[in-house]
């Protein structure tokens, strides 16, 4: 028997460097999407049994050949926007609306009325937009987000829960929604709160159920509960994978309690994350007052996790993937920002030079959606490997 960490499997791109090689022969900056990976994620969730549905948070990676992997494998869609929406409807027009959310925030009021026009159940957070709009929403059926008052997630700026968060209806306000609602004839068919991305512990999961599952009681209405997304994905070499076991053992504690409500999630990094790496060039390497830097041909306008969540990825010389990791190295993009650094002190082969494709690693969720093209810089391409 042994003990310890569990050996995490080699990534897929190990195995596919040959093609990754190729493909970056047609230019970086590339992102590049391995659907299998997806498809395993999306099949290890809903095999965990843990949730009645499951819906892609399509803002990590709205790519259609992620949206057509994901809804296959039985995904719903949950959208933030009107380009969401129409975005996922014109890749899947055969989508059943039924199998979409709309989960905006401080939305203008057209995209509240395209929505319902759509026919997909539709999410509001805070009690102002029924005091505004009664005429938008009276008679409707709506899902209410609150906010359980706490924040969790991998860094300050994705919790989204407690005062400093925009997001979600204070518990302080429940009772005044509600009767707004009631004078409405709104019908709050699903309570959901998602309390920020990235987060680790399963049993978080269990605690926002049971918040919403006991709230749910007192609304009288509700179907479904949606306990948001964030499921964590390990960036770093020791990072362990998200326990799913424990994760399913934990929400059955609470299903067990209140067995009437669906229960629903909505991940998004967890699907795609790992599907996806990001190819560059490296155009210079410089020493400067002790630091070596090899620079990439793009940094924080293709990838800006690291510039503004000080976020890790795993970085690699895939051209020289055989040498050994001799020599530290700041990676760094060409931006004229001094936060255009994609990894600090990395160990890469001494001989990375110009020309050599370095891969960032486990780039697929938040990478191509959140580029952009600062300094006037062109945006990456992409590919998928079936
Ligand atoms: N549901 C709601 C209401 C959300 O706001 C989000 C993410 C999700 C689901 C999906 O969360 P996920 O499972 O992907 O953690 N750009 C940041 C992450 C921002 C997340 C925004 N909301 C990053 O790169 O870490």
């Amino acid at each position: 028997i042994t003990f310890g960490p569990v050996q995490r499997p080699q990534p897929w791109w190990v195995g596919r460097r040959e093609r990754l090689l190729e493909m970056a022969g047609a230019g970086t900056p590339r992102y590049v999407y391995d659907l299998a990976t997806v498809r395993e994620r999306a099949r290890g969730l809903l095999a965990s049994d843990a949730v009645d549905r499951c819906f892609f948070a399509i803002k990590a990676n709205p790519h259609p050949a992620i949206l057509h992997a994901v809804t296959t494998e039985g995904f719903g869609l949950e959208c933030v926007s009107r380009g969401e929406l129409d975005h996922v409807f014109g890749v899947l027009p055969e989508l059943s609306p039924q199998r979409v959310l709309f989960t905006p925030s401080f939305a203008p009021r057209g995209e509240y009325e395209h929505a319902f026009d759509r026919g997909v159940a539709v999410t509001i957070d805070n009690l102002e937009a029924l005091q505004r709009w009664p005429e938008l929403f009276r008679g409707r059926t709506v899902w209410l987000r609150l906010d359980l008052g706490r924040g969790e997630g991998h860094h300050e700026k994705v919790k989204t829960g407690g005062a400093a968060a925009k997001f979600g209806l204070p518990l302080a306000k429940f009772d005044a929604f509600l009767a707004l609602a009631r004078s409405l004839d709104v019908r709050i068919s699903g309570l959901h709160a998602h309390l920020g991305s990235g987060i680790d512990d399963p049993l978080h999961w269990r605690e926002v159920y049971a918040n919403l599952a006991g709230l749910a009681d007192a609304v009288g209405t509700v179907e479904t509960i949606d306990i948001g997304g964030g499921l964590g994905v390990p960036y770093t070499p020791d990072a362990q994978h998200f326990d799913l076991v424990a994760w399913r053992n934990g929400l059955d504690e609470i299903k067990a309690a209140y067995p009437r409500y669906g229960l629903v999630i909505e991940p998004g990094r967890y699907l795609v994350a790992e599907s996806g790496v990001l190819l560059l060039s490296a155009t210079q390497v410089v020493e400067k007052d002790g630091i070596v830097r090899v620079g990439a041909n793009a940094g924080m306008n293709a990838l800006m996790r690291p510039a503004v969540y000080e976020a890790w990825h795993g970085i690699h010389n895939l051209s020289r993937l055989d040498d050994a990791d001799t020599a530290a190295f700041d990676v760094v993009g060409p931006i004229c920002e001094t936060g255009d650094v994609l990894g600090r002190n990395r160990l890469l082969p001494t001989a990375t030079a110009e020309g050599d494709i370095l891969l960032v690693a486990d780039a697929g969720a938040y990478g191509m959606v959140m580029a952009n093209t600062y300094n006037l810089r062109a945006l990456p391409a992409e590919d998928i490997i079936e």
